[in-house]
């Protein structure tokens, strides 16, 4: 199964992404994790995208296509894998089509979770995240069960550099000039399923089950 997880910032992509990835046996490829790896390794790529990061603004479609390049043709991703936040412009969607054409390989599902811009704005200021493995918890919606410690391995919580008020809503500024058409880019395709991302986490992780089972494209 291969499946693309669009939606503004905050949405919860990362957070559903964890129980589709454990539930189908498939592999997760967050750019943003990606990238965010790279600033701690310190590459050159990583030097490269962290300014746009900081403000809140997507990193040139060269890079991201490149390192996508890289990153699709290793063995992980064999099995079927969900793209998180890739891709995020028309250019970014072309080249995945064209990657795919070469691998011989077709999308199943782009799954897009909607969101108001108040509650995001909310979720993404009191966001923290695992600074080892990258697992993000809410200070009042989903906190962790020891303060300032991920329930998976200990590591310590941090705050994101672009999720402050400002950056938030420069990000979603972008998400609409530059995402968003991408909504009507897959639904031409007949692909897109639409996912209210709003209320408790478990039961947006029902309707998303709902849609790839009944739909059985497996
Ligand atoms: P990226 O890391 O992809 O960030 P994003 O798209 O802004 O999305 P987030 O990770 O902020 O949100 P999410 O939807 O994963 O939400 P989460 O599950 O954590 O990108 C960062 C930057 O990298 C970009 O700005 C850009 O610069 C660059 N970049 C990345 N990809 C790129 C690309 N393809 N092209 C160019 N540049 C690129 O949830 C958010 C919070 O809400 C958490 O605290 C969570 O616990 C909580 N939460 C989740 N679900 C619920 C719920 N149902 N109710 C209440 N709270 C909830
Ligand atoms: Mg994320």
């Amino acid at each position: 199964m291969r499946l693309i997880f669009l939606g503004p910032p905050g949405a919860g992509k990362g957070t559903q992404a964890e129980f589709i990835c454990r539930d189908f046996h498939i592999k997760q490829l967050s750019t943003g994790d990606l990238l965010r790896f790279h600033r701690k390794q310190g590459t050159e790529l990583g030097r490269k995208a962290q300014q746009y990061m900081d403000r809140g603004e997507l990193v040139p479609d060269s890079l991201i296509i490149d390192m996508i390049k890289e990153e699709l043709v290793k063995p992980e991703y064999k099995n079927g894998y969900l793209l998180d936040g890739f891709p995020r412009t028309i250019a970014q969607a072309e080249a995945l089509d064209k990657l795919l054409e070469e691998l011989n390989q077709k999308l199943d599902y782009v799954l897009i979770l909607d969101v108001q811009t108040e509650e995001i704005v909310t979720r993404l200021t009191a966001r923290r995240t695992c600074k080892i493995c990258g697992k993000t918890y809410h200070l009042i919606f989903n906190p962790p069960k020891v303060d300032g410690k991920c329930d998976i391995d200990g590591g310590e919580l941090y705050q994101r550099t672009d999720d402050n008020e400002e950056t938030v809503r420069n990000r979603l500024a972008v998400y609409e000039k530059q995402t968003k058409p991408l909504i009507d880019f897959y639904t031409k395709k007949g692909i897109a399923y639409f996912i209210n991302g709003q209320g408790e986490i478990e039961k947006i992780y029902k309707q998303i089950q709902e849609i790839l089972l009944k739909t059985k494209r497996l």
